[in-house]
């Protein structure tokens, strides 16, 4: 069955914050989506929202990206009728950076508030922390499984909070400033049924209360962002395996995916077009090793769901701090290049003051031009320094800021 918005869809999309189609899937269709949830719900290692829980235990069951190698479920990720109005509504090429379903059995508590704490239990999921959350132009795609009724748990949605969210621009990158629930219009009831399918921006707010009913909530939420909108904090690396388990459509929708992890993160420190590099000095001659970026090997440091993987903040901005002794409070991704036997994770942070370097036995800095790293390209470190300040310079993409979940306020330091 093929489904597409007609312009009065799509207006009331931007209008409103959300869109809501109906029989775009069929009977079969949903019954193979349910059966693969459930075996997925029911596996011992299944997550779930309070770790221990069992199911049907009281909580909130998570299948991710693991479901994308299910052939029940992959046909989701690759439906043209949703890729294709993803396109519409985003207005670029659409990118998968979420692949989820959750299953809520009776008992379970609902959705949490706000990380910046204006709502115990509404949000918007604009979060520059979270890989799913961090890019300028993104959109949920929920389908729902059961009827949200007032006992199992409605959908509540603001209609028209996406516009309280206000931008703004400072030089490459937009800044956020986030809606508060003081802020947006009353929350509605959409009224989901079995097989409704909503189109969400992500600046519209929403909460789903606890399941008070004897029968499981259960449907998928994917996250789909345009291609020009990286993450600020870095997009999520879907598997080679989960790329090559969906069709040619599907495909085209994961632009990050790889064999390898990431291994190591350096960042751009960018003044007026100059770009901080660094060597290590040899304390017997003093004599430097290759030109690099600041940076090194990266961990998952302050991630507390599996949906921070990919963000490599905290580590960055601890060893840039170790060789540079600048304190870094965001900054934007890049790209991923290889380095070694992994990837490394670039990001980037523009800054307006020439910062002052400490002097360093260990280390040298210089800052370079464009052109200037050219003519060193022989003495640099790792040979994709140049296409990533390439991109970081003249790639036309719509960047926000990537923070860890400590600066973002969510972890004391
Ligand atoms: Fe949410």
């Amino acid at each position: 069955m093929s489904w597409s918005p007609s312009g009065k869809d799509i207006d009331f999309y931007r209008e409103n914050g959300f869109l809501i189609a109906r029989d775009v899937f069929d009977e079969k269709q949903l019954a193979a989506f349910d059966k693969a949830i459930l075996k997925f719900a029911k596996l011992p290692t299944c997550q779930s929202s309070d770790r221990k829980a069992r199911y049907p235990e009281p909580s909130k069951y998570t299948i991710s990206h693991e479901g994308l190698l299910d052939p029940d479920l992959a046909p989701i990720a690759n439906d043209p009728s949703i890729i294709d109005t993803v396109e519409i509504l985003l207005g670029q090429q659409p990118c998968l950076k979420a692949f989820v379903a959750y299953l809520r059995t009776p008992g379970d508590r609902g959705t949490v508030g706000d990380y910046q704490g204006s709502s115990q239990t509404g949000h918007c999921d604009y979060k520059p922390f979270r890989p799913a959350g961090a890019s300028l132009n993104w959109l949920f795609t929920i389908l729902a499984l059961a009827d949200y009724t007032e006992e199992i748990g409605p959908l509540y949605l603001s209609p028209g909070s996406h516009k309280c969210t206000r931008l703004e621009q400072r030089g490459r990158i937009t800044h956020v400033h986030r809606a508060r629930a003081d802020e947006i219009p009353p929350m509605v009831d959409s009224k989901l049924r079995r097989g409704d399918l909503v189109f969400m921006h992500m600046f519209c707010w929403h909460e789903a209360p606890g399941n008070r009913s004897n029968q499981d909530r259960w449907g998928i939420y994917n996250k789909y962002m345009g291609v020009d909108a990286p993450p600020g904090c870095g997009p999520f690396v879907f598997s080679d395996d989960a790329y090559n388990a969906l069709n040619d459509r599907g495909r085209q929708t994961i632009r990050h995916h790889s064999h390898r992890s990431i291994g190591t993160a350096r960042l751009i420190v960018e003044h007026q077009d100059r770009i901080l590099m660094v060597r290590m000095k040899d304390p017997r001659n003093g004599q430097g090793a290759g030109w690099m970026l600041p940076g090194g090997v990266a961990e998952q440091r302050d991630v507390i769901t599996d949906w921070d993987i990919g963000n490599v903040i905290a580590s960055l901005e601890a060893n840039v701090k170790d060789q540079t002794g600048l304190e870094i409070d965001w900054m934007t991704y890049v790209g991923d290049y290889v380095e070694g036997n992994g990837l490394c994770r670039v990001y980037a942070r523009p800054l307006n003051e020439l910062p002052s370097l400490p002097y360093s036995v260990e280390h040298e800095f210089y800052w370079f031009n464009e052109d200037e790293l050219k003519v060193q390209l022989p003495s640099l470190a790792n040979h994709f320094v140049l296409d990533a300040v390439c991109a970081w310079l003249h790639e036309p993409k719509l960047r926000g800021i990537g923070q860890s979940q400590m600066r973002a306020g969510l972890k004391a330091r």
